[in-house]
């Protein structure tokens, strides 16, 4: 029980952490270069959006990534950003749900969102790399999960004080996982990047769906230091792989490894690159987040509503009908990010 209390604030920490942060990491895509079209020969009312994902149509290749669960705090958060999910028809995934294996008080805001979304609504569930087979299946059905999300964050445990410290039997767990779970895995970081390495590990034990969640974005270092009073983290802050650095590295493994950019991920134009790049599905957390809870819900659904404008707005522009065509749209690597690749 003490222990969940302590989850159940830490929850409510990391999102009051956040809305103060003013993080400085790049996601590098503004070393991705793509050419003005100004003879697109389209029409913007028939650009179209709409991806199958999860064996589900959505109509943006956007989803809203994992945030939270827990209190009532988060309930809320859960209940608004599920009501964004529905009126966009878009994804949206939990926060982590150990707190609902601890506490059983704790599962309505979880349950909130699938309540919300109804059957047609792609919903994802939340677990870290440790969790047994049992924990996924109850995390699954809390919420009538389309997949589920595992979460690899070691940077964030170890900047955090009661972080855990054992890293060893993840890879093994997980391909338990992928051999006796039905619904899709989508193994994830949570802002510090998936590299080549890591991809290839997973994909050989059968994950098919990798979320690189790289730099660029909200930074659980830099959160954790602001929780912890031992060490001072300060000088890792820059530590992780920009998001478009994973992304492209990742994306040339295979054709059937799904990836979903996310990290940083801001604006329509951090979007429209990572879809040229070839991302499946582009995730938003911490500026959704931001918009929600400092400006409230008309300006977080402003904020969607002006995006998918831009991002289709972007395709036009660029000649796209369809997220098919865009995935041929030429770019150039310049700068930085090509000296890396
Ligand atoms: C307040 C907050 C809480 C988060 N909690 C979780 C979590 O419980 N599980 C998880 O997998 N990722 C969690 N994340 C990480 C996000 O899903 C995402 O991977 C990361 O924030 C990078 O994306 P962003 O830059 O768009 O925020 C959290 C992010 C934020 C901002």
């Amino acid at each position: 029980m003490k222990k969940d209390i302590f989850r159940k604030d830490r929850k409510k920490q990391h999102i009051e952490e956040y809305l103060k942060s003013n993080f400085k990491n790049t996601t590098m895509f503004e070393y991705i270069y793509i050419e003005h079209n100004s003879l697109p020969e389209l029409n913007f009312d028939e650009i179209d959006t709409s991806t199958k994902f999860l064996g589900k149509n959505v109509d943006y290749p956007i989803m809203i990534n994992a945030i939270t669960g827990g209190g009532e705090f988060s309930r809320e958060i859960n209940r608004d950003l599920s009501y964004l999910a529905k009126k966009y028809n878009i994804p949206m995934a939990v926060g982590s749900q150990t707190i609902a294996l601890e506490n059983l008080e704790t599962q309505d805001s979880f349950k909130i969102v699938r309540e919300t979304m109804g059957n047609e609504g792609v919903v994802i569930a939340n677990l870290s790399g440790h969790a047994s087979l049992d924990e996924i299946q109850y995390a699954m059905e809390l919420i009538d999960g389309d997949a589920i999300q595992i979460h690899l964050n070691p940077a964030q445990e170890l900047a955090m004080k009661e972080g855990d410290r054992n890293f060893k039997g993840i890879l093994n767990n997980i391909e338990k996982i992928v051999l006796n779970i039905e619904k899709p895995i989508i193994v994830k970081e949570v802002g510090f990047g998936i590299c080549k390495n890591v991809a290839e590990r997973l994909y050989e034990i059968g994950v098919r769906y990798i979320d690189i969640s790289g730099v660029g974005g909200t930074n659980f270092i830099e959160i954790e230091n602001r929780r912890n009073d031992e060490i001072d983290f300060k000088d890792l802050y820059s530590w992780g792989i920009p998001t478009a650095l994973a992304l492209i590295k990742c994306r040339s493994i295979s054709k059937d490894l799904n990836i979903i950019s996310s990290g940083g991920i801001k604006t329509s134009l951090d979007i429209f690159k990572s879809l040229v790049l070839g991302a499946n599905m582009v995730g938003i957390s911490g500026e959704l987040l931001k918009y929600l809870v400092k400006d409230g819900f008309e300006a977080s659904d402003k904020y969607l509503g002006d995006l998918i404008y831009k991002l289709k707005m972007l395709m036009l522009l660029t000649g796209s009908k369809n997220l098919n065509e865009l995935v041929q749209v030429p770019y150039k690597i310049t700068g930085e990010l090509k000296d890396l690749l």
